[in-house]
């Protein structure tokens, strides 16, 4: 039984194997309208959450199968003082695989040890968010054609940002892959990502405060939100929020065929009006990310497809 904590619990060669399967289920979803039918996923979030858990929801029943959990620790046991760890067991007894988002870090990882059913990390505290960017790899390589061979942009909180951790490590296992890292002092990337990952692995990266100084050189831009849930007060949330906010104007200092990802959800950092730009493409990423969750469900319940 195999879980997913990590974005590197998965070989290239197995997440090449994964992201071809999500882009067949694409091509093709009345193939696999029935392929998890009788199969139950438990979505445990005990952090608020749109896009993961409802898409994570949607795959399943696009798979045929049916879903059950909660969206919110105060509707659970949880709320009573029960543990990640009994209620995995309990959880266990339901249904055949379970996707778990909680504020700490490590708690998808406790549940697995406990857990007698596959389990998903689907977001743990500022630590890591590996379904997201499994739905990053299959956009950027759906649409740029490529895993590698290019330069990102990450832009906002990357120090509380999940989301760019998870990406970072996954994306320095592709060759040539030059990282920018945007950000305001303060919110720089962490040191163990910066040092135990990217200077580690003699990565080619830099730092940047001004989005508009590494428009020019961008293939890709990550934009993220600043993560008022991480600040320990609102004052420096208030006063970092508004620190990026990319627009019309900036947008004419990329090239023609940069593309706009995000992992939504959005605050103010991209301007509505981006929104009608074809290099911006974080609605359809969203999209992605249910074939991929599809592809997962898949490929942790060992279910064949013919
Ligand atoms: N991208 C993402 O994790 O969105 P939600 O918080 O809405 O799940």
């Amino acid at each position: 039984m195999r879980h997913l904590m990590s974005p590197l619990d998965f070989s290239v060669e197995e997440l090449d194997r994964l992201l071809d399967l999500a882009n067949d289920i694409e091509a093709n979803p009345s193939r696999y309208a029935h392929s998890c039918e009788g199969k139950k996923l438990a979505t445990l979030f005990y952090e608020p959450s749109t896009r993961t858990r409802l898409s994570f929801e949607a795959a399943m029943l696009n798979l045929g199968g049916s879903v059950l959990g909660f969206s919110s620790a105060d509707s659970s046991s949880a709320a009573k003082g029960e543990s990640v760890s009994d209620t995995i067991r309990i959880i266990s007894c339901y249904a055949d695989i379970c996707a778990m988002r909680h504020p700490k870090e490590g708690a998808p990882l406790v549940a697995s040890m406990k857990s007698s059913i596959p389990v998903i990390n689907a977001g743990d505290g500022g630590h890591q968010h590996p379904t997201q960017t499994l739905t990053d790899l299959l956009t950027i390589r759906s649409l740029k054609g490529r895993l590698g061979n290019f330069t990102i942009g990450l832009c906002g909180d990357l120090k509380f940002g999940r989301t760019v951790h998870s990406l970072i490590q996954a994306l320095i296992r592709y060759p040539n892959v030059r990282f920018i890292l945007i950000s305001p002092e303060e919110l720089r990337l962490p040191d163990n990502i910066r040092d135990g990952v990217l200077r580690k692995n003699h990565q080619d990266f830099c730092e940047e405060v001004r989005l508009e100084d590494a428009m020019p050189e961008l293939d890709l831009l990550y934009m993220t939100r600043v993560q008022r849930e991480r600040f320990f007060n609102e004052e420096d949330y208030i006063r970092m929020k508004d620190f990026y906010i990319l627009d019309r104007e900036k947008m004419k200092l990329a090239k023609e065929d940069m593309l706009v990802l995000h992992p939504l959800p959005r605050v103010n950092e991209i301007s509505t009006e981006v929104d009608d730009d074809p290099r911006a493409v974080y609605f359809r990423q969203a999209q992605y990310g249910v074939y991929v969750r599809m592809a997962l469900i898949l490929t942790l319940l060992e279910v064949e497809v013919c």
